[in-house]
């Protein structure tokens, strides 16, 4: 073990990578470094429970952390997130070396919290409380003052709409807005930092600003203020609400063309009576309608979505309701799940669960049928020109003199394209044309400049 060292471990959705990227950055700042798992002194486990088997993950994981470091207590296993929300103190008695848990608004003060367990070896920490407001952290500057060309900014922390499958208002708590203000600063440093894309975060950012935190800034208004910024060349947001998407937040795809033409616009199901057992408060003439009227703001619009299959109750006919949306409105990419009871959510109790098997099979059904649609989206970008946002080397090999580099386009899809070598590309924008299409990515050539 080396002291004044940290590795961190995340697992789930881009709020918890960001929350992640801040504590590691506050570390450093506080003159930690990142180190292998065996070496570490403080390692942190953000941890989801949005998806399959959360728990049992954390308790695997804090087995490996035990191997790895041969249990040494002097080792101090942090664990944060929603599972850390959700199991609390119990943690402490699942593994010795667990020392801190700190949950969604708790990981504020946890830098503070490693601190003073790493002087007091006896201590236990619990940051479990929510607070009435969204707590600003303290500032996370990138090491040397240089970041990513990605930067991701939270807008907004929890969920009041209580989706019946869904555990996060139970973890991160009811809905708190960020202070514009606040939210524009964090995006003008890590644009100095050289960002040149920067995707808002929240887990429903359509309603931002319509809780007790808000500052009277409208989600339409926030977009614009963001667009604004001098050195942003792409601008990006999740998640998305059908239901809170109003035509002030459709125009702005419209209006701003810093925009990008991609929305996740989780649909989640296709069949009415189901949409409406999980609460989603929009049914799919509603969401058809507004896929519609975003395609006629942005007609090269590329839409992707979250799905459900086997939530109670969901009959094969559902189910065939949720197949004639996915084509009708052409996704190009979806993620999809089997529903899994969350405790304390409201579809655990719902009766008629659909029997695992035939969930199963729905998913590999609607994973075919997304397969398709994928590819052949993929395919209709080959021989298109498009401007990439080149993020680093991609994992291949030199090609003679050039080296295979990484990049997104507008729709957010990787493309690889050799580019000569010797030079630092990041952040670099690159015209390509789209010569090849693979399974989820893209092959692009380097246009001559004009
Ligand atoms: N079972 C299955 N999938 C779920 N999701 C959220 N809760 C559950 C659950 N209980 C999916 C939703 C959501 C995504 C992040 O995870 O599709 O949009
Ligand atoms: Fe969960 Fe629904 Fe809130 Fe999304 S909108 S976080 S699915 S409760």
């Amino acid at each position: 073990m080396r002291e004044k060292t940290y590795h961190s471990i995340t697992f789930g959705c881009q709020m918890n990578v960001r929350d992640s990227q801040w504590l590691e950055r506050v570390l450093t700042a506080r003159g930690f470094s990142e180190a292998a798992l065996e070496d570490a002194q403080v390692v942190v486990i953000n941890t989801c429970s949005v998806r399959e088997k959360p728990e049992q993950k954390v308790v695997s994981t804090l087995g490996r952390i035990r191997q790895a470091t041969g249990g040494n207590p002097r080792v101090l296993v942090c664990v944060t997130g929603c599972v850390a929300q959700q199991l609390g103190e119990t943690l402490f008695t699942k593994e010795r070396q667990v020392r801190l848990v700190a949950g969604s608004d708790g990981i504020a003060a946890a830098p503070q919290a490693i601190e003073r367990l790493l002087e007091e070896h006896d201590l236990h920490i619990s940051l479990l409380d929510f607070t009435a407001h969204y707590v600003e952290r303290e500032a996370a500057p990138a090491p040397d003052g240089r970041g990513g060309p990605v930067a991701y900014v939270n807008i907004m922390q929890g969920c009041d709409n209580f989706c019946a499958y869904c555990i996060v208002p139970f973890t991160r708590g009811r809905q708190k807005s960020r202070a514009t203000a606040a939210i524009l600063e964090e995006c003008r440093t890590a644009l100095q930092e050289g960002a040149r894309e920067i995707t808002l975060l929240g887990q429903n950012v359509n309603a931002f600003g319509r809780d007790k935190s808000g500052d009277g800034t409208s989600f339409a208004s926030l977009l614009r203020q963001v667009a604004a910024l001098p050195g942003l060349a792409r601008l990006r947001y999740v998640t998305a609400h059908p239901k809170d998407m109003g035509p002030e937040d459709v125009a702005a795809f419209a209006e701003l063309p810093q925009l990008c033409p991609r929305l996740h616009l989780p649909m989640q199901a296709g069949s009415d009576a189901v949409l409406a057992r999980m609460r989603r408060r929009y049914d799919s003439t509603a969401f058809l309608r507004l896929v519609e009227e975003l395609r006629k703001a942005r007609p090269d619009l590329a839409l992707s979505t979250d799905i459900i299959v086997g939530f109670p109750g969901e009959s094969e006919q559902d189910f065939q309701e949720t197949l004639r949306m996915v084509r009708a409105c052409g996704f190009m990419s979806s993620f999809s799940f089997c529903y899994s009871d969350r405790p304390g959510a409201r579809a655990a109790l719902f009766p008629d669960k659909v029997p695992s098997q035939m969930a199963q099979d729905r998913l590999l059904r609607l994973q075919a049928l997304q397969d398709a649609l994928s590819a052949q989206w993929l395919n209709a970008r080959v021989g298109t020109t498009t401007t990439l946002l080149m993020e680093g080397t991609s994992p291949r090999d030199r090609q003679g003199d050039a080296v295979s580099w990484q990049g997104r386009d507008p729709y957010g899809t990787p493309v690889h394209v050799p580019l000569c070598a010797g030079a630092d590309h990041t952040g670099q924008l690159v015209r390509v044309c789209i010569t090849q299409a693979k399974k989820h990515s893209l092959v692009g050539r380097q246009l001559e400049e004009p």
